[in-house]
């Protein structure tokens, strides 16, 4: 065990200061006199990006699969392989630390980086974060969820604030981050750029020091977003680790002189050092680390690192900029094998007319068509884009697959000419495949995409193909929904969020049966933009956006307001048929501290081997619409989820356990609220239930019959089952964790 506390006592202010803003874009200073190391970071998600902002210059990475397509494999193990993979690809590029996962959530379908985020699911994002981050952990790889807090719109993020309320900043975009410290024990944490309810989170008490520190524990580090940081002495105190990039403009030599005024306690500099120093530790690194003697830290010589690095004049010669590490990022055989195979089992098949898979037998002539056909999109855009380390060509791996007795016409199909030369192709073919979607130019951080509707004349493209040949396929490679009017004229439909490298070969093993198409929707597909939750509320006036749906994020909305959606969330249609069995409770009755088992017994009926992925909602007493003195409760919302493979034939029992924390709604309380009704008994008559006016925050249960809803989307639910919760008055102990 390093002794940290010696090692902090050691360093003197100005050398704790330095060491709390990054040294330069992608790594921390060294202290070479103490056997300090600097750390080097990199972005995360889908690869590990390495040490340079220009993407021209990077070095090729691994490409997973982008946030959406983890998010509709509803697979944690799967997620965890994958992740741990762009942890292996950030030590070939010397990082330590990844910048992911994302977990904000999807509030609006144009959000520009919507596919880095898993799904408008706090539940499910939760445990897909906690995945990730096992992921990368276990391979000595610091994972930094990101961002907290908020950060659901491009458009002026650097000053945008989401205002929010309190309850459904708990239980919908704190919920995952709550998980990865809790669950995931995360070690570090990045705030995000935007404001929270006016204040910027990197200054925020409430949400740094209070729940994040306080609440959920977390010791980790928490770092700022790229040059997200405005004020030194807010920030220092709110609890605020590490100012990222470097050269610091507002910790480093602004902190040290921010603690001689007063406006910092010297301590407060301390515990952002001893953090860095412990992940340091936790990743292995402080081995040849030693408190020496403190001297003074500008006793820097010539010759000395610091001197020769040529770094910024107010930093003490006794720190190190390390040198830009060797880059030697491998393209392994056995990675390739496992994106193919998750690549297959993110696709959804959104809806098949017997088409899928295909018979081959046959087959003489397939079109191809589609401005994407060449080479389906595969990640989004921005600090989430790395340089590939190769792009596969879609008609190749058809070719390849299909073999020489199968012709393959390839049509983009761009224009009004080439659209005509893709349908008459599709009028030739035994089967019309066409590939459409978006792309990392449409999705990307930065910006927001400005309609839903696919871009390029590609919706007259699909209805042309499907009008052409009834054998038509549509794949939509895309990382958020794009509107599909034309859903019903096609006999096939699949969803690819951005898969990753492998995504073309997955799509070949997908539409020739290869491989079970095993994604489910981790996001509504709506009918219309008009629709959608925050619509109206979506990019935000003046700076300010309100998250006026509150609570009815996703599915919630569309169900509160019974309105159609396109697919509904947690849609997927598989190559077989799955029974899902009626469940069985450890007991009907849920009591406080009690935990509740359901066993659901779960067929392969069909004739392939198969996946399905069993989910478990619960819904609240009244049908969760807000009544005078009761609480809005959204109808239904997921809990748990399971994923099984099974071979025809055979059976399995999926368990799932649900805690009070499942049934708990939060109220942030008014403190307000007695004092008003002091003041006019005679308004507030009858007296409202003491439910509904509670003046202490925290997590509650009411009492009364919930249903548990068993199914295989939020749509389609095969069983219910009653279970009486006791709940009661008090808030739930707050060291409960959620399930
Ligand atoms: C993004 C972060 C990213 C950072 C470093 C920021 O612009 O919001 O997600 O990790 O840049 O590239």
């Amino acid at each position: 065990m390093t002794d940290i506390a010696a090692l902090v006592a050691a360093l003197d202010l100005d050398e704790k200061a330095a060491l709390t803003a990054g040294a330069d874009n992608w790594s921390t200073f060294a202290v070479p006199r103490l056997g300090i190391p600097g750390i080097v970071l990199t972005d995360g998600p889908v690869g590990a990006r390495g040490a340079t902002a220009d993407h021209e210059s990077l070095t090729t990475s691994v490409a997973i699969l982008s946030g959406t397509a983890l998010g509709a494999t509803f697979d944690p193990d799967l997620v965890a392989e994958m992740s741990a993979i762009v942890a292996r690809q950030a030590l070939d590029k010397g990082a330590r630390v990844l910048l992911a996962p994302t977990v904000n959530l999807h509030r609006h379908p144009l959000w520009g980086r919507n596919f880095e985020a898993f799904s408008e699911d706090p539940v499910l994002s939760a445990k897909l974060a906690v995945a990730y981050i096992r992921g990368v952990q276990t391979q000595g790889v610091a994972a930094t969820v990101k961002h907290f807090v908020g950060n659901e719109v491009e458009h002026e993020r650097f000053t945008c604030s989401t205002d929010v309320d309190e309850r459904t900043l708990r239980e919908c975009y704190l919920l995952p981050f709550e998980h990865a410290v809790r669950h995931g024990h995360v070690l570090c944490l990045m705030t995000s750029y935007n404001r929270v309810n006016g204040e910027h989170v990197p200054d925020q008490a409430r949400l740094l020091d209070e729940i994040l520190r306080t609440e959920w524990g977390f010791d980790g580090v928490v770092m700022s977003d790229w040059w997200a940081m405005l004020r030194t002495a807010d920030a220092a105190r709110a609890g605020l680790d590490l100012e990222m990039p470097g050269p610091a403009r507002s910790f480093g030599a602004a902190l040290a002189a921010a603690v001689r005024a007063g406006a910092v306690a010297e301590a407060d500099v301390d515990a952002k050092v001893r953090r860095l120093l412990t992940l340091l530790d936790d990743l292995g690194l402080l081995a040849g680390a030693h408190a020496g003697a403190r001297t003074s830290s500008a006793g820097g010589e010539p010759g000395d690192p610091a001197t020769a690095t040529g770094q910024a004049a107010d930093v003490p010669a006794s720190l190190s900029v390390i040198p830009r590490p060797t880059e030697r990022p491998q393209d392994r055989p056995e990675d390739r094998a496992a994106l193919r195979r998750a690549a297959a089992q993110s696709m959804v098949l959104l809806r098949n007319e017997g088409l899928l898979p295909l018979d081959l037998a046959g087959l003489r002539r397939v079109a191809l068509v589609g401005p994407r056909a060449e080479h389906p999109a595969i990640l989004g855009g921005g600090s989430a884009k790395v340089r590939p380390h190769y792009r596969l060509s879609l008609p190749e791996i058809l070719r390849a697959r299909l073999g020489a007795g199968v012709e393959v016409l390839v049509e983009p199909g761009a224009g009004d000419t080439g659209r005509l030369a893709a349908a008459s192709a599709a009028r030739t073919a035994d089967v019309a495949i066409v590939v459409v979607g978006t792309d990392e130019v449409l999705e990307s951080e930065g910006y927001d995409r400005t309609t839903m509707d696919l871009p390029d004349d590609q919706d007259a493209l699909v209805r042309a193909v499907a009008g052409a040949n009834a054998r038509t396929v549509v794949v939509v490679t895309s990382g958020a929904p794009v509107t599909m009017a034309w859903a019903d004229e096609t006999a096939a439909l699949v969803q690819c969020f951005f898969a990753g490298q492998e995504s073309a070969s997955a799509i070949v093993d997908v539409v020739v049966g290869d491989a079970e198409p095993a994604g489910r929707l981790p996001t509504t597909l709506p009918l219309r933009l008009e629709h959608t939750p925050a619509f109206g509320n979506f990019p935000g006036e003046a700076s300010h956006v309100r998250y006026g749906e509150g609570l009815l994020i996703g599915y919630r909305w569309y169900e509160a307001r019974q309105l159609p959606v396109r697919y509904p969330f947690g849609h997927g249609l598989s190559y077989t048929t799955v029974a899902i069995g009626a469940p069985t409770l450890s007991s009907t009755r849920l009591g406080p501290g009690d935990r509740l088992r359901v066993e659901v017994p779960v067929t392969n009926t069909g004739a392939r081997r198969g996946a399905e992925v069993v989910q478990c909602y619960v819904a609240p007493p009244g049908g969760g619409t807000a009544r005078p003195g009761a609480r809005l409760r959204p109808v239904q919302e997921l809990r748990a989820f399971a994923k099984v493979w099974l071979d025809p034939g055979a059976s399995t029992t999926v368990a799932f356990e649900l805690g009070e924390r499942s049934f708990a709604y939060f109220d942030a309380a008014d403190d307000d609220w007695p004092e008003l009704v002091a003041r006019r008994p005679h308004e507030v008559h009858p007296p409202p239930p003491p439910a509904a006016h509670r003046s202490v925050s925290g997590w509650y249960v009411d009492p009364g019959s919930y249903e548990l809803r068993i199914g295989r989307s939020s749509a389609d639910i095969a069983h219910r089952a009653a279970v009486e919760v006791v709940g009661g008055d008090a808030p739930l102990d707050p060291g409960m964790l959620p399930d």
